[in-house]
């Protein structure tokens, strides 16, 4: 009998936005009248702009016509997008990023699954706390996170970093024996963000150390203040110990098509062996490309004319941030995020764990959010909100939610 991977039996429970769509769709069968709001998953609303649009028919006649027409995309990205986003997105900035050093993905979220395959099997991971589920249950996958503690909500060989009201939700350095530090800013879900400050310490950690940071970027096009870095290779030695990866789906509505990217500077070495080399050998191996017309979409992104529209879709988000900001601090609750961020992150009200105020919002009020003890144990009492939604929605749930 073939041996199974028992890494899985080991992951507490079903991912946790399949436990929140489970809960969700049971409420639904048995209240088919209500109309639920969801806050939940960060998933976009708005439709693509249509700048993406255009370039996404072009494309598609392209592969219509036999002297257009595009079979395998190369692994590691069309260089019309390679260039385009080492140019707007690092020398624009003054970060020292080549378009070879950019690995063009079908999306962060399997990016930040997948990188962990760079590391051996002992290596020890570092995460925020709360966190990004993904990161820990794809290390966990892999037999690297030891055994799972129901009662704590921890695994015992991951190195926890605390993000707390008390520290500002800025993690602090994880001491001894971290490998990989998985570092997500503007954070999913406390949508605070790391100062340049704060990031720069880290690099020099890694750097002192050896480990490995694997910044997850998802969220700098919601960024606000200029304190606040939009890459980590805006620090200084960031190339020697970071991969940083991006995503298509927050900035630019990408969440159905499917598109992100991954950096792996040609700097970045451990034991004698190049980072860069490996993902292209891993890519290679696994990956045949993101699809040419999804590329070609992304690319009209970097275009004046979809910047623009991309700064529209932007300011719908942050006018949802702030509208729930606004309702929720006027209404007494103790908020945070929102401001760099397409996540508001509050408190509880009353000391209810999250999952009971989750059930109190669905019941009660018919919205949809995440429970915060679904990020990790520092999440317990917190509740995430999204902006992703209308702003009808989000002004609704509000007003539900203030009476
Ligand atoms: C979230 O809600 O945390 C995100 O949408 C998840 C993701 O980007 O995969």
């Amino acid at each position: 009998m073939a041996p199974i991977n028992e890494n899985f039996g080991k992951l507490p429970g079903s991912y946790l936005f399949s436990t929140v769509a489970q809960k969700v769709a049971a409420y639904r069968a048995a209240h088919p009248e209500a109309k639920i709001i969801r806050l939940g998953i960060g998933d976009v609303t708005q439709p693509l702009a249509p700048a993406v649009i255009r370039a996404l028919h072009g494309a598609v006649d392209e592969m219509g016509r036999a002297e257009s027409f595009r079979g395998y995309a190369p692994d590691k990205g069309y260089d019309f997008l390679r260039e385009a986003i080492a140019k707007a997105d690092y020398a624009a900035r003054g970060c020292d990023i080549s378009a070879d050093e950019i690995f063009v993905s079908d999306g962060a979220k399997s990016d930040s699954a997948d990188i962990q395959e760079l590391f051996g099997p002992d290596a020890v991971i570092a995460v925020s706390d709360p966190v990004y589920p993904v990161y820990v249950d794809s290390n966990a996958l892999a037999g690297r996170c030891g055994t799972y503690d129901p009662a704590a909500g921890k695994w015992d060989r991951v190195i926890y970093m605390p993000c707390t009201a008390e520290n500002g939700f800025a993690p602090d350095l994880p001491g001894d024996g971290a490998d990989m530090i998985y570092l997500c800013s503007p954070n999913n879900p406390t949508g605070m963000a790391m100062t340049k400050d704060q990031l720069q310490r880290f690099v020099d950690y890694a750097n002192r150390t050896g480990a490995v940071i694997l910044f997850d970027a998802a969220y700098e096009a919601y960024i606000q203040d200029e304190n606040i870095p939009h890459s980590i290779y805006e620090c200084e030695g960031a190339k020697t110990c970071a991969i940083e990866l991006r995503s298509f789906s927050k900035n630019a509505g990408f969440t159905g098509l499917r598109l992100g990217c991954a950096v792996v500077p040609k700097d970045l070495f451990r034991g004698g062996a190049s980072l860069h080399a490996m993902w292209a050998r891993r890519h290679g191996t696994k990956f045949n490309g993101a699809p040419y017309i999804v590329q070609r979409a992304g690319e009209a992104v970097y275009s004046a004319e979809g910047q623009a529209q991309m700064k529209e879709q932007i300011g719908v988000y942050r006018r949802n941030a702030k509208v729930i900001l606004d309702v929720l601090t006027a209404a007494g609750y103790t908020v945070y995020g929102g401001v760099n961020s397409p996540y508001v992150w509050l408190r509880t009200p009353e000391n209810m764990t999250s999952w009971a105020f989750f059930d109190w919002l669905l019941e009660e009020k018919n919205i949809v959010g995440t429970p915060g003890s679904g990020f990790g144990p520092c999440g317990e009492g917190y509740f995430r909100l999204t902006a992703f939604g209308t702003y009808e929605d989000s002004a609704e749930a509000m007003a539900r939610l203030a009476q």
